[in-house]
């Protein structure tokens, strides 16, 4: 017999697909990423909101590394990280599943991936002025101006995999009239009630959570030795 996910009443032609903080960290992403561009382009004084933006991103991409292995069903990579020739046969249109398609997985890889990048290069970046990444004392100014250029090179590499993301979205909504952004937001898709994803309880919420926290503390420079004091200054032999 087709049930749907024990406690979730689930009409007769959906499924749950995308669990809450799935959701929560895509929108909380997108918010975080456009907050990052835009204090980088103002700098100054917003470089400080920039570097607290990052860590935040960082955050939310610990979460989402440690929600794909204990959330549920769908939001699993074991679940949507898929092998060359399940991505044949989704472009032969024989694929049939609910959460990422086998192509789209590589989609969600590469901005996982680059969005990590940023973030880590940009802890040991600095604007040549007055603000520095959390972790520069590790490596020191001249490793720091070359990781500076890194992170200047990822940025075009972000704009271009979000553009082939939201080109993608657009792409299904008009031509495949297929919309994928209802399933992101309100967390059903259609199919069948007993496909509804499972798994993902309170306690693996709280370990992911604990996961990004950790991240986030230790990123922040929290296990760095405290700075030298300045030298004293001799007081002038009169
Ligand atoms: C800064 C911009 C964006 C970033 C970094 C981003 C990132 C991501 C990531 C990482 C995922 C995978 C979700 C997961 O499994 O955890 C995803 C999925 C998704 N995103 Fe975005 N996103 C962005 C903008 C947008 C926008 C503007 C839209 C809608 C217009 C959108 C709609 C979606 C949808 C519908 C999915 C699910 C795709 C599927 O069904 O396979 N995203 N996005
Ligand atoms: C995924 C997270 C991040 C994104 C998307 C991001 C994005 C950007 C972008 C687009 C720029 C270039 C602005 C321009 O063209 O002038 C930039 C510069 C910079 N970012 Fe990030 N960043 C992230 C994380 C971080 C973090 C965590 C830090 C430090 C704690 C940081 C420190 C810097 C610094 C110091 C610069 C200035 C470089 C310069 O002026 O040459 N970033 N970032």
């Amino acid at each position: 017999m087709c049930v749907g996910a024990p406690g979730v009443a689930t009409p007769p032609d959906r499924a749950r697909v995308w669990d809450l903080p799935t959701r929560i960290f895509h929108w909380a992403l997108v918010v975080l990423v456009l907050g990052a561009f835009v204090s980088a382009k103002i700098g100054g004084n917003a470089m400080v909101w920039h570097g607290r933006l990052g860590l935040a991103i960082l955050g939310l991409l610990a979460f989402r590394v440690a929600w794909g292995f204990v959330g549920s069903t769908y939001a699993r990579f074991g679940q949507f990280v898929r092998g060359p020739a399940a991505i044949r046969a989704y472009l032969k249109g024989e694929w049939r599943g609910l959460g990422h398609n086998p192509l789209g997985a590589l989609s969600v890889l590469a901005l996982l991936g680059v969005l990590a990048a940023m973030a880590a290069t940009g802890l040991f970046a600095n604007d040549d002025i007055a603000f520095e990444g959390y972790l520069v004392p590790l490596v020191g100014g001249d490793l720091s101006g070359r990781i500076t250029g890194i992170h200047h090179l990822l940025e075009k590499l972000l704009m271009l995999v979000v553009a082939l993301h939201v080109g993608a979205i657009v792409f299904y909504a008009r031509v495949k009239k297929h919309n994928l952004v209802k399933p992101m937001l309100t967390g059903w898709a259609d199919g069948k009630p007993c496909e509804s994803a499972r798994g993902g309880g309170a306690r693996a919420f709280a370990a992911a959570v604990l996961i990004a926290l950790a991240a986030v503390w230790a990123a922040s420079g929290a296990l760095l030795p405290p700075p030298p004091p300045p030298p004293a200054t001799e007081a002038p032999a009169f």
